[in-house]
């Protein structure tokens, strides 16, 4: 009797936990450029907007760039266009992310479970353990300041 009420409840709590990481995500506000002079006095670095600006689309952005750089650029390319140093070894060829235009639901689904779990190249590797929500999120960020088709 208890126990599927206990995972009834560990679902609500799940679901909640989504809902509260869809909704900090839809949070994230531009930075104000007034604010950002004034408290980096003068100069708006990276640093300066990751340290002071955490809940700002441009710190997550700056955030996701890193991660990217990190673990992405190898295949993907420096600039996201599928021409990394190890885009040759791989059939299909990493994906020119400033080509993509998939919904980003279905991004975040490939990053995370990797291509073949989509139906695609083995080649992607799945991010779901490596990375955190959080960095997921902010690559994600950042992947779509690439697209050019916005
Ligand atoms: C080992 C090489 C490799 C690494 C590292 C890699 N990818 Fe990929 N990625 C690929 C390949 C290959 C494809 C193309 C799969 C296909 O088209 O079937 C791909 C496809 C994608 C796509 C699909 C784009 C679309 O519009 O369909 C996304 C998004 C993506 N990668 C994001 C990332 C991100 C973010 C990272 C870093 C966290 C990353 N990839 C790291 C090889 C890689």
């Amino acid at each position: 009797m208890i126990a599927p009420l206990l995972r009834g409840l560990g679902l609500a709590a799940w679901l909640g936990l989504c809902m509260g990481a869809v909704h900090a995500e839809q949070e994230l506000k531009p930075l104000d450029q007034t604010l950002a002079l004034k408290t980096c006095t003068g100069v708006i670095t990276d640093a300066c907007v990751v340290r002071h600006f955490k809940d700002t689309m441009e710190a997550s952005v700056i955030r996701g760039r890193l991660a990217f750089q990190n673990y992405c650029v190898l295949c993907h390319g420096t600039e996201g266009k599928g021409d990394g140093r190890a885009a040759k070894l791989h059939t299909p060829r990493p994906y020119n992310l400033t080509q993509s235009m998939a919904p980003r639901d279905y991004i975040a689904q490939i990053v995370r479970k990797g291509g073949e779990a989509m139906g695609r190249g083995k080649g992607m590797p799945p991010w779901g353990d490596q990375l955190t929500d959080e960095q997921i999120n902010d690559t994600l960020n950042y992947l779509m300041t690439l697209r050019v088709n916005k």
